[in-house]
């Protein structure tokens, strides 16, 4: 199996220390737009190869390739995927925000229909939907995301400094924000993946809830699923450690992506 990882930050190198580990995997290339970030990452590794970060770079090896991974930004799943979809070829997006943009996902679920190639976009950093894909097929009543993180995940946020709200002040637990997704995604463009695969798995970014509280006492970024249905109810409990690297980021969401791709190269699948 061979593979291209997009971005080689936090989720990237974590999934590039496991696939150089993988027997499936015989080679696998990176690429970043931080070039010298990415020639010195595949020193560290012994099936990794640089190439540059350029479309014509990218669309040579990409006949080559079983599996294109965005670990990158949404700006590369919009300006990626639907090019490597186009080619009829796998990828797995971790950049899942960027499909809260209608035009983009359809473009992109219709492109994976057309030609062939698999779109796989992993639960990242919740639990719980599982469940909520299974339910989803009788009626669901309602979804609700409750995220809990600490104040540097909403700093120097514009909507909460229109609405008066300075995060570095707070003494308690505080909602700061309750609506639709769409919602949420407009005014907390980084706190957007988690709100977009619950939408996308679910009733849609309309109708599914979103409930942001800010805790100035904790750095874990901790999500709580509630969904009601004809099934029953799904309650998920996630307490998620940050990476180091970039607190933004949960460890668990590159744990999620190293899941899918050895189901991928094992082609068992269990729990889907
Ligand atoms: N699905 C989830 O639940 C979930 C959870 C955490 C993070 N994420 C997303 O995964 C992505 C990667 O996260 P991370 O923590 O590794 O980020 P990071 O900032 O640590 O690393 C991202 C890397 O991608 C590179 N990059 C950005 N845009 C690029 C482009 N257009 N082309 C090539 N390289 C590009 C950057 O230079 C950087 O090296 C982010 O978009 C993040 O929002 C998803």
């Amino acid at each position: 199996m061979r593979l291209l990882i997009i971005g080689c930050g936090a989720i990237g190198q974590t999934l590039a220390k496991e696939i150089d580990t993988m027997d499936e995997v015989d080679l696998f290339y990176i690429t970043d737009k931080n070039e010298e970030r990415a020639q010195q990452a595949v020193k560290s590794y012994r099936k990794a190869k640089f190439i540059t970060n350029t479309d014509e770079s990218i669309r040579a090896h990409l006949k080559h390739l079983d599996l294109v991974v965005e670990a990158a930004s949404q700006e590369a799943v919009s300006h990626y995927v639907p090019f490597i979809l186009g080619f009829g070829k796998d990828v797995l997006v971790m950049s899942v925000g960027a499909f809260a943009n209608d035009e983009l996902r359809e473009k992109c679920f219709s492109l994976a229909k057309k030609k062939g190639g698999r779109l796989y976009v992993p639960s990242g950093a919740v639990c719980g939907t599982d469940g909520l894909h299974s339910a989803s097929a009788d009626k669901i009543d309602t979804v609700e995301l409750v995220s809990t993180k600490g104040p540097k995940s909403f700093k120097d946020n514009p909507y909460l400094k229109s609405i008066g709200i300075d995060v570095d002040t707070l003494k308690e637990k505080t909602t700061i924000y309750e609506g639709s997704a769409r919602e949420a995604i407009v005014h907390f463009p980084k706190n957007v993946n988690v709100s977009a695969t619950i939408s996308m798995l679910g009733l849609g970014l309309d109708k599914t809830k979103v409930k942001l509280i800010c805790d100035p006492f904790s750095d874990c970024n901790s999500h709580r699923l509630v969904v009601k249905g004809v099934f029953g109810e799904i309650v998920a409990e996630t307490e998620n450690v940050p990476f180091p690297s970039n607190p933004a980021t949960s460890y668990l969401a590159a744990l999620s992506a190293i899941g899918a791709i050895k189901r991928i190269a094992g082609n068992v699948w269990i729990g889907i």
